[in-house]
């Protein structure tokens, strides 16, 4: 039964639907009304993209990927770690970044391109280490590698990549940017790192910010509840991916041996700084303090992350810890920035509070998951498309142009 004012806004409805040339073309009320509200998921079904031409953000990746993705596996990519707060506070943050365009400069020369540790890319948009991509879908890491080749974009593969780093570099054209999970064997970490640079990589990336592992409460709330489904892939009885599956542990003695450090602490970096030769950034760095001792033990670049709101339950996004990491570096080394990025305004707003480099982690994986290789094109595409398109609103032709006085944040207390 219909609540009497609910009834009367439904007769009200009626009448305007009846007026609408728009249902008139669908063939009256009586079958719009069919297709929609009495068709319980009908207009859901034609809202989720078939192919990713279709797409016109990078959100309709989102649910063509979750109906595509086994389920675990989504629930392990979409969460955060207890209320899931920090998640959304990296997509918060940009919400209190406006920005403040400047007319009437020709937006017909808008040039996207950067120069990052002598590699020019298309763009400053970047794809973050994320692991096990083959758990999205089969083609993983070389399906990622092979759309970053056609769009220009630089790629880190994650240390828990379920693709050897030497396929993905020749997916790729070019050596990917390496995250470093540190093992807790220094043995270990330096036959790694040999295999890593053998592979022609030059640069690594320390993750820093999940070193104790974490509270994924959602994932254990949403996954599935029969887990006996894992086992046709997964060995043992956790859920999770063994060493076995690791293919950058082939032929290192893992025994006894963790897959990342706990005990981590600048001695371990003074160490590794010493050993690695290449570029060497620190991923999940996020306070002036910090930044300040990466400048200090020699560090070449900053990634403030949170690790998409995965490690620990800051309540901060990273857009907000940005510009302090950045005004302590004052330039001497570039920084990086990733967590809650979706459009090309929000790679604007970080490259204007100081990033040289802006990440996606999530974005990828949906394009990923829906439809392979031509998802994270697509994703690519349409995130350069909208970055260039905010560029030349707002008068910037280069990426150097974009600076703070392109943004206004009212809101924050400097
Ligand atoms: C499924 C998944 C796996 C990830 N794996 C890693 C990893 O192996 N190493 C790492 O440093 N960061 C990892 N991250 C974090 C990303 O590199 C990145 O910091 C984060 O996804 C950016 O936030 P966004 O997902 O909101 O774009 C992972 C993130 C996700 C969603």
């Amino acid at each position: 039964m219909m609540h009497h004012s609910t009834s009367a806004a439904r007769r009200q409805f009626l009448k305007f639907l009846a007026a609408s040339p728009y249902v008139a073309t669908l063939g009256g009320v009586a079958s719009f009304l069919q297709r929609s509200a009495f068709a319980q998921h009908a207009p859901e079904i034609a809202d989720v993209i078939a192919d990713p031409a279709a797409a016109l953000s990078v959100f309709d990746f989102e649910e063509a990927a979750h109906r595509k993705v086994q389920a675990g596996h989504w629930a392990y990519m979409a969460s955060g770690v207890d209320d899931d707060a920090t998640l959304r506070a990296n997509r918060e943050g940009f919400k209190h970044v406006q920005l403040r365009p400047r007319r009437l400069r020709d937006a017909t020369k808008v040039d996207m391109r950067v120069d990052l540790f002598g590699t020019v890319y298309n763009s400053p948009i970047f794809l973050c280490p994320t692991g096990g991509e083959k758990s999205f879908h089969p083609d993983g890491e070389l399906a990622v590698a092979r759309a970053a080749r056609a769009r220009g974009t630089l790629q880190f593969l994650s240390t828990a990549t379920s693709t050897g780093v030497e396929d993905v570099n020749k997916a790729l054209g070019r050596p990917v940017w390496y995250q470093l999970y540190a093992p807790s064997s220094w043995d270990a970490c330096q036959q790694l790192l040999r295999r890593v640079e053998a592979a022609g990589c030059s640069v690594i990336a320390l993750t820093v910010d999940n070193t104790t592992g974490r509270n994924s409460e959602t994932y254990l709330r949403t996954r599935p509840r029969d887990l006996h489904q894992c086992t046709a892939c997964h060995k043992g009885a956790q859920p999770g991916p063994t060493i076995d599956e690791r293919r950058m542990y082939d032929g290192i003695n893992m025994t006894g041996v963790s897959s990342s450090n706990p005990a981590m602490d600048w001695a371990f970096v003074d160490r590794l700084r010493k050993f690695w030769k290449g570029r060497f950034i620190i991923k999940g760095m996020d306070t002036r303090e910090d930044a300040r001792l990466c400048v200090e033990h020699g560090i070449d670049g900053i990634l403030v992350s949170n690790h998409g709101g995965r490690s620990t339950e800051t309540g901060r996004g990273t857009i907000e810890a940005l510009p302090e990491v950045v005004a302590e570096v004052g330039g001497r080394i570039p920084v990086f920035l990733d967590g809650g990025v979706r459009r090309g305004t929000d790679v604007f707003k970080a490259l204007a509070l100081g990033a040289k480099g802006v990440g996606i982690g999530r974005p990828f994986l949906w394009g990923l998951g829906a439809f392979g290789q031509s998802g994270v094109d697509r994703v690519l595409e349409i995130l350069q498309g909208e970055l260039k398109l905010v560029m030349g609103n707002c008068g910037t032709q280069s990426v150097a142009d974009i600076t703070r006085a392109y943004v206004a944040t009212p809101d924050w207390r400097v």
